[in-house]
Formats: C-alpha cells, sequence, structure tokens
C-alpha cells in the first residue's frame, strides 16, 4: 500500500465514524428536535477542544446478522476536552446507531472515560440518548451495564459526576444515571423509567402516558430523580457548563473562585424589611438569598420539587458555597420527607466536594400528619440530621425567623457542628410556636384571655434569639442589613477549617 493510501484510509475511515448511523437517520434525529451526539459534545465543550477516544472501535456480535452490520463508534462518542479551560470526560449515546443501544463494545468505550476521568480527578459527563440493552447481544450488554454502574459507585464522592437524558432512557439503564451526583432532562424530548406504559398497563392496567410517567416535568417536580430541566438540549447543556463553574474537579481540590465587583462589605438596608413583624405571615426566602450573595446569581437545584426547601449554588466573594434555605412561603418552610431527602443529598455533595454550606433557617418544625409517619419522617428527617452532623467543611448557620423543636436542631444548628451560628433580631428558638406552647403548658385550664397573656408572655420571653445568644449557641444576632459582611467574614474565619470524623468504612446513614 501507498503511503499516500494509507492517509487516505485513514480519513475514509475518520469520515465513516463520523457518519455515525447515516444521513436518513441524523435527519430523523433532527426532525424529532434532537442534535447527533456529536454535536452534542462540540456544544457542551469549549470550541477545539475535544479529543475523541475510540472513534474507530466496532461491536463483536456475531448474532442475528450483526457481523454484517458494522458501525466505527459502535453508537457512543466519547472523549475529554475543556469546559470554562478545565479538564471533563465525557460519552455520548449516538441514537443513529442501533438506538444508542448498548452493546459490550460500546460499554467498553464508556468505562475507558470513566476510568481515566477517576485517575485524572476530572469530572464525567454521560450524555444519554438511548434505547437500552443492545438486544442481540443479551447478557454482555447487562454485563456492560453493570460494570458502569461498579465505576458510577467507585467514583462517586471523588469526582462529579453529571447526567442528561436527551431522548429515551428506560429500563435498569437509568440507574447510570441515578448513581450519580445530578440529572438533566429536556421537556418533552428525555424520558426515564424503569418501566415503560404498556408494561404498567399490563401489570397495574394504569393507563399513563409516556411524558406523564417519565417526562422532565415528571421528575423535576413530582419523584424528585432529576434536578434541572431545559426548555431544549441547548439549554440544558449551557446549565450543565454553569454547574460545572461552580464545581472543583475532584474531591481534593477546592472550587474555582471567580472574580467578582460585587463588594464584601455591601449593606443592604432593604433586607430589615423582608422578614415580616407578623411571626405567621410568610415571605420569600429567595429575597433574602438574592440580595446577599454575588450579583445575585443563584443556580438552584431542583427548583421545582419539595419547594418547602431551598437548595443550589452562589458565591460569596467569589467563592462558591451550597445555600441550604427553607422557604417560609411554601407550607411554611415545613420539614417533610421530600424536602429532608433534597437537602440532605445536596449537603452530602457539597460535603463530598469541599463546598463550604451557608444554611438559612426558618422552620416551624417537622409536617404533622400520618402520610409523614407512616412514609417514614423519622428516618427521612434523620437523614438531614445525618447529613449536616457528619458535614466537615465550614457550616454558617442564620436563623432569620422560626427555629422551633427537633428542626431547630437539624438545621445545622451549633450542636451539631455548625461554625458560625447568626441570627436575625427576628429570630425565634424554641420548642415550639407560643400557641402551641401554652395549649400544652396549661391544657384547657385558661379563658382566652388569660391564655392570650400567657401567649405574650411566652412569646416575650422564649420567642426570641436572645435566650439562644445568652447560651452561646448563637455567635452573633446581627442587624439583617450587614448580612452577606457577616457571611462572608465568616467564611473568611473558616476557609482553613481543618476537621474530620474518626476513621470509619463508611457510615451508615439512615436510608
Ligand atoms: C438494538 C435498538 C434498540 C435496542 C432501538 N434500536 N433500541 N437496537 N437494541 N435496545 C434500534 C431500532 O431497531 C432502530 O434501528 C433504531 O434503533 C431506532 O429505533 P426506533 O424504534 O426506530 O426509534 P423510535 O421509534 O424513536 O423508538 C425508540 C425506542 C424504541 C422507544 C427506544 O426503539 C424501543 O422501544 N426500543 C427498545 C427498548 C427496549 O426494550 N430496550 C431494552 C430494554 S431492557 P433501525 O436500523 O431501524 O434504525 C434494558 C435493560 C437494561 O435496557 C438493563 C440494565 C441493567
Amino acid at each position: 500500500m501507498k503511503l499516500e493510501d494509507k492517509f487516505n484510509k485513514l480519513e475514509e475511515l475518520n469520515k465513516l465514524a463520523e457518519l455515525g448511523g447515516g444521513e436518513t437517520r441524523k435527519e430523523k434525529q433532527h426532525a424529532a428536535g434532537k442534535k447527533t451526539a456529536r454535536e452534542r459534545v462540540l456544544q457542551l465543550l469549549d470550541p477545539g477542544t475535544f479529543t475523541e477516544i475510540d472513534k474507530l472501535m466496532t461491536h463483536r456480535s456475531y448474532d442475528f446478522g450483526m457481523e454484517a452490520n458494522k458501525i466505527y463508534g459502535d453508537g457512543v462518542v466519547s472523549g475529554y476536552g475543556k469546559v470554562n479551560g478545565r479538564l471533563v470526560y465525557v460519552f455520548a449515546q449516538d441514537f443513529t446507531v442501533f438506538g444508542g443501544s448498548l452493546s459490550r463494545a460500546n460499554a467498553d468505550k464508556i468505562i475507558k472515560v470513566q476510568e481515566l476521568a477517576l485517575k485524572m480527578g476530572a469530572p464525567i459527563i454521560g450524555l444519554n440518548d438511548s434505547g437500552g440493552a443492545r438486544i442481540q447481544e443479551g447478557v454482555e450488554s447487562l454485563a456492560g451495564y453493570a460494570d458502569i454502574f461498579y465505576n458510577n459507585v467507585i467514583s462517586s464522592g471523588v469526582i462529579p459526576q453529571i447526567s442528561a437524558i436527551l431522548g429515551p432512557c428506560a429500563g435498569g439503564a437509568v440507574y447510570s444515571p441515578a448513581l450519580t451526583d445530578f440529572i438533566f432532562m429536556v421537556n418533552e424530548k428525555s424520558h426515564m423509567f424503569v418501566t415503560g406504559p404498556d408494561v404498567i398497563k399490563t401489570v397495574t392496567h394504569e393507563e399513563v402516558t409516556k411524558e406523564e410517567l417519565g417526562g422532565a416535568n415528571t421528575h423535576n417536580s413530582k419523584s424528585g430523580v432529576a434536578h434541572f430541566n431545559g426548555s431544549d438540549e441547548e439549554q440544558t447543556i449551557m446549565m450543565i457548563r454553569e454547574l460545572l463553574s461552580f464545581i472543583p474537579s475532584n474531591n481534593l481540590e477546592d472550587a474555582p473562585i471567580k472574580t467578582t465587583i460585587d463588594s464584601d462589605e455591601r449593606a443592604d438596608e432593604s433586607l430589615e424589611e423582608i422578614v415580616p413583624a407578623d411571626p405567621n405571615k410568610p415571605y420569600d426566602m429567595h429575597e433574602i438569598i438574592q440580595r446577599v450573595i454575588d450579583n445575585k446569581h443563584f443556580l438552584e437545584v431542583q427548583p421545582q420539587y419539595a419547594q418547602n426547601m431551598i437548595v443550589g449554588f452562589a458565591r460569596f466573594g467569589g467563592k462558591p458555597v451550597g445555600i441550604v434555605a427553607n422557604q417560609p412561603q411554601n407550607l411554611a418552610g415545613v420539614l417533610d420527607i421530600n424536602s429532608s431527602v433534597k437537602a440532605a443529598r445536596f449537603v452530602r455533595f457539597c460535603d463530598s466536594f469541599n463546598i463550604p454550606l451557608v444554611t438559612f433557617v426558618d422552620v416551624p418544625g417537622f409536617l404533622p400528619g400520618t402520610n409523614q409517619e407512616f412514609g417514614g419522617i423519622i428516618k427521612h428527617g434523620a437523614k438531614l440530621l445525618y447529613a449536616f452532623a457528619e458535614a466537615t467543611v465550614p457550616k454558617i448557620t442564620l436563623i432569620t425567623r422560626k427555629a422551633y423543636g427537633g428542626a431547630y436542631d437539624v438545621m445545622s444548628s451549633k450542636h451539631i457542628g455548625a461554625d458560625v451560628n447568626l441570627a436575625y433580631p427576628t429570630a425565634e428558638i424554641a420548642v415550639m410556636g407560643p400557641e402551641g406552647a401554652i395549649n400544652i403548658i396549661h391544657r384547657n385550664k385558661l379563658n382566652d384571655e388569660e391564655k392570650a397573656a400567657a401567649v405574650t408572655e411566652y412569646r416575650e420571653k422564649f420567642a426570641n434569639p436572645y435566650k439562644a445568644a445568652s447560651l452561646g449557641y448563637i455567635d452573633e444576632i446581627i442587624n439583617p442589613r450587614d448580612t452577606r459582611k457577616k457571611i462572608i467574614d465568616a467564611l473568611d474565619m473558616t476557609q482553613n477549617k481543618r476537621k474530620s470524623n474518626p476513621p470509619k468504612k463508611h457510615g451508615n446513614i439512615p436510608l
């Protein structure tokens, strides 16, 4: 073979690989409002930074005529590149090739980038769009899935793992994304379920569309399986880039600092007006968060799910933090099963990746009711308690209003290891609200007038931050206008915090 022919052959093979499943299937993909795997990878990464690995890999199947049907790349585009100048690994399932289904070879490609990402300490992003197990390969495909799941688990807490669902993701295939840290979905284009509508109809006689069952809306607002949803693929992929800007590349690094012109000293008098004088009146905790973080830039995680709890990423003085906050505007900010689990998972992510936690507290307690008790609020509430207590990152807590009962302890109190505990003068730190307390202490022994007087007396005595401050449970009672400066000072003071829990194989979080 002439030298020139050798080069031509390489070019020809590369072109074939880039063609994926061919022009017709590519057009079908575009007509469905979806991009091809390669287009997605190029959009995710900084221009000109993608290095593809295993571009010429093919499947090794000889059943069902597959030996005559090989496509270079075998249904997944994988490799590495940069996002905002930082190394990331990526794989994107190519629906134009055998429906993006997972063959043994296809799994081997994903496993290779997983192992590289772990070894090099860089995030991995999986762009999922697949018909599931390659039906022609049977158990070899199942083995491939299991190998991927195993790597997901081993990498958990070492490198950030991010999944985007950009098409179908069904059956056991859902478990790789489920094991990763964050799941992104696209409205109307992505679907996740363990068993689809047809199987459900046969087994339980329920009729449900695939959108209702496993669409972006369902998983972002009802099930809590997903963390973000975009209106289209472009927006979704941009959100992945934004998320990466807040998090470190691995568990040994700090999150990247972004210079800001928002002054550390910035006071804001409008903060004095946000918490209403009437303790039973709701307000939007976002109003406080937005006013104190850098440039009002808040990346909220799971914004549509368990809205009585707000979690997300922001920066103070350029440094990323994880924010956890009760939302008095929704269910009075009460702790229930869903909000406890949502916040616990977020706290554990931040702790795994050295991201300090800033907690805003306005919580009337745990939600009463048989639904909650039968659903296991005891063990689910314990998850949040566990997560805050085991977290060794800097923990700053600000009580804006109510901090009642067990929920006071749970919400990053001094007693479970918070480093700096602040409160507004409007804070009420007590075993329970004054009305409830008086009802219990005096039962039915008081007339209305006496009861009102007792409530006032209780409120004055206990529904304030001064008792807790006198005991050292609150370090400082601050004027709301100084919130930003006080939090930045606390983060500055704690930045070299050295704390580790006793060595152990792993803890036993109540699951
Ligand atoms: C091999 C597959 C495939 C699969 C799709 N294709 N799924 N090939 N294995 N699992 C191929 C199709 O044959 C077709 O090839 C091309 O991909 C596009 O598929 P269409 O059906 O034409 O596309 P569409 O109408 O958009 O439907 C997409 C779909 C459907 C809903 C995903 O293809 C489907 O239901 N596929 C099977 C899903 C499934 O049951 N998978 C196994 C689940 S069990 P041509 O050549 O015509 O273009 C599982 C277990 C995982 O995944 C366990 C992990 C532990």
